[in-house]
């Protein structure tokens, strides 16, 4: 038996047609270790202490047995769970409402930062699973709302935390509020012995289940330790490290929301895809930065240890303890946020001095074996950065755009003697334009797609024309924003160390690299430019249009939709210039410095749903 797979298999655990369908659907082809160990002594009704490591399965592992208790189509509530952050309690319902799928059983989340109103009705609805946060619940229970009396089945999940100082009272409190004669499971990668004397007095003769014995670490993770180096600020440290490390994709914990900000800041200045994670954001915010770290939209969260536990990112390549947490436990818990349900992960911790207690009892009591990685020099980050630049800039040359045209242009360039900030902006531009356009593509929904398809006609139509001799048109697309311009999470106005505005380009650069005559728009189609012609001074960029996908059938108007997007970026009204709602998305012209906070905005709740907000692709009439 691995940590990964039992021994059984899911055709010989009793389980009914109805959890046997749900759980092939979801992709699982065989129980882990720890869902066949729970399931019969879950189904008997015993009270439960159970340890098994992080990324093994657990939710499912107490949410089966949880769910096959409950009747076919029940109209009340028979089991709660609760979790230690809304994200966790979102995660695990959804994971409950999948699994319970064909039980007729409505699963609810009850949790704050959200509309308690909605709550409520979904509890009137007949909800039978609630999964929620402590103080939410007990807050519904407090009105009247939630009810305790046909409760069957109660988990803590993170138990050890849930039952640890910070939710002690509150969790405490809805036990005891619950009927006597219900089941307590308390699940963990994490349960010291402490705790198990202390659940005494709220579960029933447990039966304590250890499935990772006395080892904690997980095979898969390679641990890895770097000493910070003092010459230079730490969050320089960070960026030799990314340097060398090049992760597809991390969560960077910081042990402080202000060094969460600073990092994703950091980051951002330096046109690494980051948001920030923390307490301080709205919860549209949060749910937000979660929904594009788990659908690999983002490439950096920098998070608090809100996101430490529990939080079921598929493929998650890297975690990076920016600095190593007071507790070692959350250490455990934070790198099992990658190498999940056995696939590869690395576990990059920067290290100082004063940390040194801190890994030593990783070392002993959990058995964890560090590797020891020195940082590159500042002249290898250096020249690792410039290779990979050079890099991107092949692979988007060889992408077929004709640039030749532009050779002559390039060669006076050299000659003149500002070329290193005209070739600087040329470069900025280049990477700015490029990755967001990447991230554009990425992130590019099905609904964008249909909405453009005719565009897509159009552009081909006019791209043959212009090859057939008419004036190749270039793309009219907006000049980017200054990506650093961006407020990493969102919401928070204060910007530490934010770069000073850069200066508006000299006219010979800015001449094509404005909105009227981008060559950086990778359309191979388009006639290149007269290169005898002369260099025309680009006209100064006064609009931006943007792409949004809120629309007349959602019940917006020219009027309501530039009030409310003003709203969301946090912009005055009249940095809408112009506004056309079609049915199903709309444009929207606003002015250049505001842009940015707009396409910031990307992803956040407008009226009831996400809306993406994106520069709108060119329409060549
Ligand atoms: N039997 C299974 N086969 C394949 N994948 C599974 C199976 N059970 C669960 N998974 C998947 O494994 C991943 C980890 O599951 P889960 O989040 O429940 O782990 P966990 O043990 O609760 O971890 P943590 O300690 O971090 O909370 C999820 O993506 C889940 O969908
Ligand atoms: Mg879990």
């Amino acid at each position: 038996m691995s940590d990964y797979v039992a021994t059984r298999t899911f055709a010989e655990l009793p389980l009914s047609e109805e959890l046997r369908r749900a759980i092939a659907e979801k992709g699982y082809t065989a129980p882990t270790p720890v869902q066949a160990a729970v399931l019969e002594p879950i189904l008997a009704g015993k009270d439960l202490i159970v340890r098994s490591k992080t990324g093994t399965g657990k939710t499912a592992a107490f949410g089966i047995p949880l769910i096959e208790r409950i009747p076919v189509g029940t109209k009340h509530v028979a089991a709660v769970a609760l979790c230690n952050t809304r994200e966790l309690a979102l995660q695990v319902a959804e994971e409950l409402a999948s699994l319970s799928k064909y039980k007729g059983l409505e699963v609810v989340t009850i949790y704050g930062g959200a509309s308690a109103e909605e709550q409520m009705r979904a509890l009137d609805r007949g909800a039978a699973i609630v999964v929620g946060t402590p103080g939410r619940v007990q807050d519904l229970f407090d009105r009247g709302r939630l009810k305790f009396d046909q409760v069957q089945t109660c988990v803590l999940d993170e138990a050890d935390e849930m039952l640890g100082a910070g939710f002690f009272e509150d969790v405490t409190r809805i036990l005891n509020s619950l009927p006597k004669s219900r089941q307590t499971l308390l699940f963990s990668a994490t349960v010291p012995p402490d705790i198990e004397q202390l659940v005494q007095t709220y579960l029933k003769n447990p039966e304590t289940i250890l499935l990772s014995g006395d080892v904690f670490t997980v095979d898969h993770i390679d641990n890895v330790i770097i000493d910070v180096v003092d010459q230079y600020p730490k969050p320089r440290n960070l960026l030799y490290l990314l340097e060398r490390e090049n992760p597809d994709s991390a969560i960077i914990f910081c042990n402080t929301r202000t060094d969460t900000e600073l990092i994703a800041n950091v980051l951002n200045r330096h046109g690494l895809d980051a948001e920030m994670l923390n307490g301080d954001l709205a919860q549209k915010d949060r749910e937000r930065v979660m929904g594009r770290i788990k659908k690999g939209e983002l490439r950096f969260m920098v998070a608090t240890d809100l996101a430490a536990r529990g939080i079921d990112i598929s493929d998650l390549t890297h975690v990076i303890n920016y600095s190593l947490p007071e507790d070692p436990a959350v250490y455990l818990h934070r790198v099992g946020r990658t190498g999940r349900i056995g696939k590869k992960g690395t576990a990059l911790s920067l290290v100082t001095g004063a940390e040194i207690m801190t890994l030593s009892t990783l070392q002993k009591k959990f058995g964890i074996k560090f590797r020891q990685m020195t940082l590159p020099s500042p002249e290898e980050a250096k020249s690792l950065w410039t290779d990979r630049a050079i890099k991107e800039l092949r692979d988007a040359m060889s992408t077929g755009m004709a640039f030749e045209a532009y050779l002559p242009l390039a060669k006076d360039l050299a000659g003149k003697e500002e070329r290193l900030s005209l070739l600087a902006y040329a470069l900025k531009y280049f990477f700015t334009h490029h990755r967001m356009e990447r991230a554009q593509m990425r992130s590019a929904g099905e609904e964008k797609l249909d909405a453009q398809a005719d565009e897509k006609a159009a552009q081909e139509f006019h791209a043959s024309h212009a090859r057939k001799g008419g004036r190749g048109e270039k793309s009219e697309r907006g000049p980017r924003g200054e990506r650093g311009a961006r407020e990493a999470g969102g919401s928070s106005g204060r910007r530490e160390g934010a770069p000073a505005r850069e200066k508006r380009p000299p006219r010979e650069a800015s001449a094509q690299s404005t909105a009227s005559s981008s060559p950086a728009n990778g359309d191979a189609s388009a006639a290149p430019v007269d290169p005898n012609a002369p260099v025309q001074p680009a006209a100064p960029v006064d609009r931006v249009k943007l792409y949004v996908t809120a629309g007349a059938e959602q019940g917006w108007d020219n009027e309501k939709l530039a009030t409310a997007i003003s709203g969301l970026a946090g912009q005055p009204r009249d940095t809408v210039l112009a506004i056309d709602v079609k049915p199903r998305h709309a444009y929207v012209v606003v002015k250049p410095d505001a842009h940015a906070a707009y396409l910031a905005k990307n992803g956040a709740t407008l009226g009831e749903a996400a809306v993406s907000i994106e520069v709108a692709r060119p329409r060549r009439r």
